[in-house]
């Protein structure tokens, strides 16, 4: 029942939209990252150390959080549970005047066992605040909005591989994992999106999009011929120029002497003034560096275009919340079922996001599919094109044949990035 972390158990969690996992695991080796292993939801790393860890919350593209794991074991029941999170030094973890909030989660075998997570989670506070009564006399508050800490309990079965009726002596045994959020603010929200649009894409999905493709940024054209609020464009250009995803948020928060990440207040990184250091110097000095940046994605190739003239709008304003120049991305009015590339434009990256019909009604959307394809067959030849979509009897309405066809998980729903090469 007794399991200590060992060296082998993951010491941080990535998370990332389902389907981005393999995607992710790729960013993180190529930040020099080893130990990766690839999960539902995320990746787990084993081996990286503080400032690599804070690397991967400044520049992943691609995550939505970064977790901490602080306790991972195995146990039976709820008094398991207790008996092993009250050995915790959470003192250690937060102080006591910090608020926290524990947040539960069951995979399918655990929730049908332990059934309720409430109850999982409340022992798990109660351990936490025995502890701290324990140490300090006094306990920290809960919060349920904007606490300081967040927490996450995960129980999953420990043996999922496991075939069915396989017997397994520990039959009814669970990992308990609890992990600490070290962003707050989730990664995906850059800061740029000042602007209304029905149905944007989630800014890492969009980012996973153009990682999937095959575009080669700063050489090929990018277009998005239903570019809504321009966040694939957006993502785009930061790609191309190099700018880390955090850089809106850092900006902020170096101007208004306001902390970025959760992490700015947890023990780990207060404790430890050489830490601190580091970091502070260091995202002064990536300011500075993304602010050139910015100025320095090639021009020229990056379009987008939208029917609607108040999407449009939005798009130009977030274009600017995100500080890209003018000349890097180019946004018109325009029909996907009817336009072509510009004169010039003879090959690259045609992408867009039709409306699926779920968010946003569309008069005769089969239609919108079916004219979009014969478009691109008819006026993009040269180019490779990829639509990104979920509705299985829409996507068939493309009468052109796909070269690629990739998941992704779109919150809830289940689509598709079709490739399409056009000859
Ligand atoms: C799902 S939204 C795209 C959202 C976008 N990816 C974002 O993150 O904001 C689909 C967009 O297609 C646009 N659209 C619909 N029909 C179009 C057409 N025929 N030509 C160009 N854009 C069109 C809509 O105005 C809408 O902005």
């Amino acid at each position: 029942m007794n399991q200590t972390m060992n060296e082998k158990e993951p010491t941080y969690f990535v998370s990332c939209p389902s389907g981005v996992e393999k995607l992710l695991v790729d960013e993180l080796a190529s930040f020099g990252l080893n130990d990766l292993k690839q999960e539902k939801g995320g990746v787990s790393l084993q081996t990286a150390d503080e400032k690599e860890i804070i690397s991967v919350v400044l520049n992943s593209r691609l995550a939505s959080r970064v977790f901490k794991i602080l306790q991972s074991y195995t146990i039976y029941d709820k008094d398991d549970l207790y008996r092993m999170a009250s050995q915790k030094w959470w003192h250690k973890e937060f102080d006591v005047d910090q608020t926290f909030k524990i947040q539960t989660l069951f995979d399918f075998k655990a929730k049908k066992i332990l059934k309720n997570s409430n109850v999982y989670g409340l022992t798990l506070k109660d351990a936490i605040c025995d502890q701290f009564r324990k140490e300090c006399n006094k306990r920290p508050d809960v919060a349920k909005e904007d606490p300081d800490i967040s927490l996450t309990l995960r129980i999953e079965d420990k043996y999922p591989n496991r075939k069915k009726n396989e017997d397994a002596p520990e039959k009814n045994n669970f990992m308990a994992i609890i992990s600490i959020d070290l962003c707050g603010t989730p990664l995906n929200f850059r800061g740029y999106r000042s602007a209304y649009h029905q149905a944007p894409l989630r800014e890492n999905l969009a980012a996973a999009l153009i990682m999937a493709s095959d575009w080669k940024p700063n050489e090929e054209i990018l277009f998005d011929g239903m570019c809504g609020s321009a966040t694939i464009l957006i993502e785009a250009a930061l790609i191309a120029g190099g700018v880390s995803p955090s850089y809106l948020r850092v900006f902020e928060a170096i101007e208004n002497n306001q902390q970025v990440f959760a992490f700015e207040e947890q023990s780990w990184f207060v404790d430890n003034n050489q830490l601190k250091n580091w970091f502070y110097d260091h995202i002064d000095q990536e300011c500075k560096n993304n602010k050139n940046k910015l100025k320095n994605i090639e021009p020229g190739l990056i379009f987008g275009s939208d029917i609607s003239p108040g999407f449009l709008k939005s798009a130009r304003a977030n274009l600017k919340e995100a500080r890209i120049p003018k000349e890097a991305v180019r946004v018109d009015l325009g029909d996907a079922t009817k336009d072509g590339p510009g004169a010039n434009q003879k090959s690259g990256v045609y992408i867009c996001n039709p409306p699926y019909g779920e968010r946003l009604v569309q008069e005769d959307i089969e239609k919108l599919y079916y004219d979009l394809g014969e478009n691109l067959k008819n006026n993009w030849k040269g180019f490779r094109a990829y639509v990104f979509t979920s509705d299985p009897s829409l996507r068939k309405k493309i009468a052109l044949q796909t070269s690629e066809r990739i998941p992704f998980f779109n919150g809830k729903l289940e689509c598709r990035l079709l490739k399409y090469d056009l000859y």
